[in-house]
């Protein structure tokens, strides 16, 4: 029998914007095996209904479940806020999730005014109200819908002349009302950090929440006895169900399989 400490973790996103998760995972927690769903034919979710957005985050857990995860990590931002309590209620598998770091932020900033990119689901979401409602009122909240950009990501348009438009649109305004942190509340952002400097230089904290993820993950997996401390046969599986040049771009090393697959 599997000992079920050998068993991998699972990861989905809309895309392939989780894998910015899947490195800090790899980092803090080199003896486990991974598998990634980039449910990038369905990309974006952050334009989608709330039940849609539920629908295909408990179509990739079920997936992951056939493959005998032993712990789920929601690495998308918009599947966390609108679909984690409905597939905590569903299944028994542990979940760890992922919100946009406003707490620490908060604690952070210095001119009291953060700014807030994300999806437009993750912004309109009860969850983020809740989250947002917890910390010091008098800090203001500068919310910017990052539209257009998970699609130029998915397209494999991190570096493009349409990217740092986009960019220096969402930021610059920010700037001029004084925001001194940025928080990136979706896990492709991760990826635009050399460009978002760019633009920011210096003057803007730039805040994520992929360390904190992974240390949750290794805390819940310890907690559940499910740590695997001495796997030497370390597996990475990813699936995509669209063309998977980009991911292969982005996620490269020992272990890994990459199958591009229709789910
Ligand atoms: N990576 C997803 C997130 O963290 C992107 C959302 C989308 O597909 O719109 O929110």
């Amino acid at each position: 029998m599997i000992q079920s400490t050998n068993l991998p973790i699972g990861i989905f996103d809309s895309g392939v914007g989780g894998t910015s998760i899947w490195k800090e995972i790899v980092t803090l927690l080199p003896s486990e095996s991974t598998i990634y769903l980039s449910d990038s034919a369905n990309a974006p979710y952050g334009n989608k209904t709330k039940d849609k957005i539920i629908e295909l985050s408990i179509k990739n857990t079920e997936i992951l479940l056939e493959h005998n995860a032993k712990l789920i990590i929601v690495a998308c931002n918009t599947a966390t806020t609108n679909a984690i309590k409905v597939l905590r209620e569903k299944y028994n598998v542990p979940f760890i999730g992922i919100e946009p770091a406003i707490k620490p932020a908060a604690l952070k900033t210095t001119t009291k005014v953060i700014g807030i990119l994300a999806t437009k689901g993750t912004l309109n979401s009860k969850l983020f109200e809740n989250t947002s409602s917890t910390i010091d009122q008098k800090i203001i909240r500068k919310e910017v819908t990052g539209t257009g950009l998970v699609e130029l990501i998915e397209n494999g348009k991190i570096n493009s002349p349409e990217m740092t438009k986009l960019l220096r649109s969402y930021l610059i305004p920010l700037l001029n009302e004084n925001a001194d942190c940025l928080v990136l509340g979706c896990t492709h952002y991760p990826y635009l950090i050399p460009q978002i400097r760019n633009i920011v230089g210096h003057k803007i904290q730039i805040i994520d929440s992929g360390e904190a993820v992974a240390r949750q993950t290794k805390a819940v997996l310890d907690k559940h006895q499910l740590l695997n401390l001495s796997n030497t046969n370390v597996k990475y599986e990813f699936f995509i169900n669209k063309n998977k040049n980009v991911l292969k771009q982005l996620v490269s090393g020992k272990g890994i399989t990459i199958h591009q697959k229709v789910f």
